[in-house]
Formats: C-alpha cells, sequence, structure tokens
C-alpha cells in the first residue's frame, strides 16, 4: 500500500485554508493509503513563539484534527519532536543539502525579511521538511501549492542521498505531491494566501459569530461600489468560497445575482456564513468533546509516535549503516551488572 505523510504547523489554529487545501484530502486518501499526519512543533519554533504555550498549541492542533476526521483507527496521528529521529535525519541530510537551494526557497525569503538576524532554523526548515517524508520513507505528499517548491526540494535531497549512499538502489522514493482543487485558498484581505500569520483566516473551529464578524468586512470585488453596480463573480473571493461551501445552484444564483446586481456583496456573504457556519458545525462539537478529554488525546498521539518511532527507528539504522557510522555495540555485561541493570 503506498505511504503518504503530511504535516502540519501547531502556530495558531487550523483554517479553512488548511482545511480544503490539505487536510480534507488527508482525511478522504486515509482509508486507500498507509497514512501519517505529524503535527509539526520543530518547524514551529523557526518563528518568533512563546513557549509557555507550544504545549498546549501542540495538543490543540492535534484535537482539531481528530475534529476534523483524522480517524487513529487509520492513520497514524503524532507530533515531531516525539520521533527524535526527525532531527537525526535533518543533520545528516543537511550534509547533502546545497546551500544555495536552500537560499532560494521563496517561503524563506519571506519569512527572512521579518528578522533582523535571520536564525539558520529558518534557512534549514526545508531540510527538515524532507527528513519528515524520507523518515518514512513516504511515496505520496498530500500539501498545498505553498509545499510544492520544498517537496521538489526533497526530491533532489534523496537522489542526492540515494547517488551517495543508495548502494545502486533507490532507498528514499522520491515523494510525489498531492494537490487538491483548493491548493490556494486566499485569504479574506483577497489579496494574499489565507494565512495564520496574515489574520486573514476563517478558524474551523470558530463560533457561528466569529464567523460572521469576519466575513462582514471581507473584500469583494473592487468594481462593485455600490449595491447597484454588477459583479464580476470570476474574480470576488468570496464568490470562490461559495464554490467549496455552498451547493452548485447556490454558486449559480450567487453568480447571476452578482452580474445582475440583484443581491449587494452582505446578501452573497450571509448566505456563504450560513453554509460555512452548516459545513463546520459537526467539525466544531466533535472539537469540543475532544477539548473535555485531553488525556484521551495525549493518549492517541501517544500510540501515534510508538508506531513512528519504531517505523523511524528501521530507516535510521540502515541509514546510519550506509552512511559509515561504527555502530553503538551494547554494553558489555560487567558494566550492566556495575550499574545494577543485571544481577
Ligand atoms: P502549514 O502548517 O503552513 O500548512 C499545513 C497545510 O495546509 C496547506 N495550506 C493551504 N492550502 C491551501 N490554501 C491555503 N491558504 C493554505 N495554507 C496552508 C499547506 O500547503 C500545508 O499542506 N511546512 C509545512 C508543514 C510540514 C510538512 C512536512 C508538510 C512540515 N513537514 C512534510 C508536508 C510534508 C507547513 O508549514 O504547513
Amino acid at each position: 500500500m503506498p505511504r503518504i505523510f503530511s504535516g502540519i504547523q501547531p502556530s495558531g489554529e487550523l483554517h479553512i485554508g488548511n482545511w480544503l487545501g490539505a487536510v480534507q484530502n488527508w482525511v478522504n486518501l486515509q482509508r486507500s493509503y498507509e497514512t501519517l499526519i505529524c503535527v509539526v512543533d520543530l518547524h514551529a519554533i523557526t518563528a518568533k513563539y512563546e513557549a509557555e504555550s507550544l504545549a498546549q498549541r501542540t495538543r490543540e492542533m492535534a484535537t482539531s484534527l481528530l475534529a476534523a476526521g483524522i480517524d487513529p483507527d487509520q492513520a497514524i496521528l503524532f507530533v515531531q519532536s516525539h520521533v527524535p529521529e526527525h532531527s537525526e535525519l535533518q543533520w545528516l541530510l543537511n550534509t547533502v543539502t546545497p546551500l544555495g537551494e536552500l537560499e532560494r526557497m521563496t517561503q524563506f525569503k519571506d519569512k527572512a525579511q521579518r528578522f533582523e538576524s535571520v536564525p539558520a532554523g529558518l534557512l534549514n526548515y526545508p531540510v527538515l521538511m524532507a527528513a519528515d517524508v524520507l523518515l518514512y520513507r513516504a511515496d505520496l505528499v498530500p500539501v498545498g501549492e505553498d509545499q510544492i517548491q520544498h517537496l521538489e526540494l526533497t526530491r533532489e535531497i534523496a537522489r542526492k542521498w540515494n547517488a551517495q549512499f543508495g548502494r545502486g538502489e533507490t532507498f528514499f522514493p522520491e515523494p510525489q505531491p498531492i494537490l487538491t482543487e483548493a491548493k490556494r485558498i486566499t485569504g479574506l484581505d483577497g489579496q494574499a494566501k489565507m494565512s495564520k500569520s496574515l489574520g486573514n483566516t476563517i478558524g474551523l473551529l470558530d463560533t457561528p459569530e466569529e464567523i460572521w464578524q469576519k466575513l462582514r468586512p471581507a473584500k469583494t470585488d473592487p468594481a462593485r461600489v455600490t449595491r447597484l453596480d454588477p459583479g464580476t463573480p470570476e474574480i470576488c473571493n468570496i464568490y470562490h468560497l461559495h464554490q467549496y461551501f455552498s451547493s452548485p445552484e447556490t454558486v449559480a444564483l450567487v453568480a447571476e445575482n452578482c452580474r445582475g446586481a440583484k443581491w449587494g456583496c452582505l446578501d452573497c456573504k450571509r448566505v456563504l456564513a450560513d453554509n460555512i457556519i452548516a459545513t463546520l458545525k459537526p467539525i466544531r462539537e466533535r472539537a469540543l468533546g475532544l477539548q473535555e478529554q485531553p488525556e484521551r488525546v495525549d493518549e492517541i498521539l501517544g500510540d501515534g509516535a510508538s508506531t513512528a518511532r519504531r517505523m523511524a527507528g528501521e530507516t535510521m539504522r540502515e541509514v546510519r549503516d550506509r552512511m559509515g557510522f561504527l555502530m553503538a555495540a551494547p554494553p558489555a555485561l560487567s558494566s550492566r551488572v556495575q550499574r545494577g541493570l543485571e544481577s
């Protein structure tokens, strides 16, 4: 069975961009593929963050993923830092990764502008991503469009490692991306990608009131200044969102009423808000239930980490061997007795 790996940062709420672009796909694919889903806390610390809330945000992200339909009986859900082999493989892969490739990554160039002194972790972010995927020798990686460049680099790293250490074999498969139709959801500002760091999101667990308060001021077709101006739905982000949350009949009605200036933008947004609220209601309810039992979420993550560690351990034994490291011998019996490990 082909193997899928994907990850998400616990750097804020799970939003409808993540959901439409990636998480929905994970939920659908977990039935047909061996699936690993990772909350990537080691990636989240490459941006400014609060240590006091990292653990809580990690648990919340796992809770949201479970509420969105990740099923621990079908997928392995775990936290990246619970499997130390991610960091180990990242270090090893650093040694075959060209610096120039890291420097030309679009996300690195964007994010580096937010720092006066750019941390090396930000530059090496895509190597950790490569380690995530290659550690499980995954074949497929369902992601949004913004991760495509990182995956191209992952394939290049796999090729370079295989050429140098693969002993003539393709030890690391070259993972291919899987995109959805919603590969790049625009934020409520109507311009940038919907993103936790830009505050232009609708959260998967937002209340009906929060959803409406966020949608009300959202950008629409800029040519529609008054209610009487006919609009062009194709250039309106609200219309695009209708395509993911409303029935085909409603989408057709929205287009017709926009072009004919029969609805104002607020009318159109109200219908969208109602449909988003209805779509997200069961997810929100499941999340509220899970929030009552954090120990259940921790238990699921514990099980996931133990399975992931076993898989990661198998890969790393091969990797260390192929890279020529001296294998650690088990401690001699006498020293075990001295340390009280055996009588
Ligand atoms: P992250 O946490 O930014 O986002 C998680 C997933 O959501 C997708 N996504 C979007 N899709 C469509 N429209 C949007 N506006 C939108 N915003 C986010 C992302 O493409 C992603 O699939 N580096 C990754 C996490 C990661 C990873 C990995 C992914 C770490 N290791 C290994 C795959 C494989 C990230 O920051 O995603």
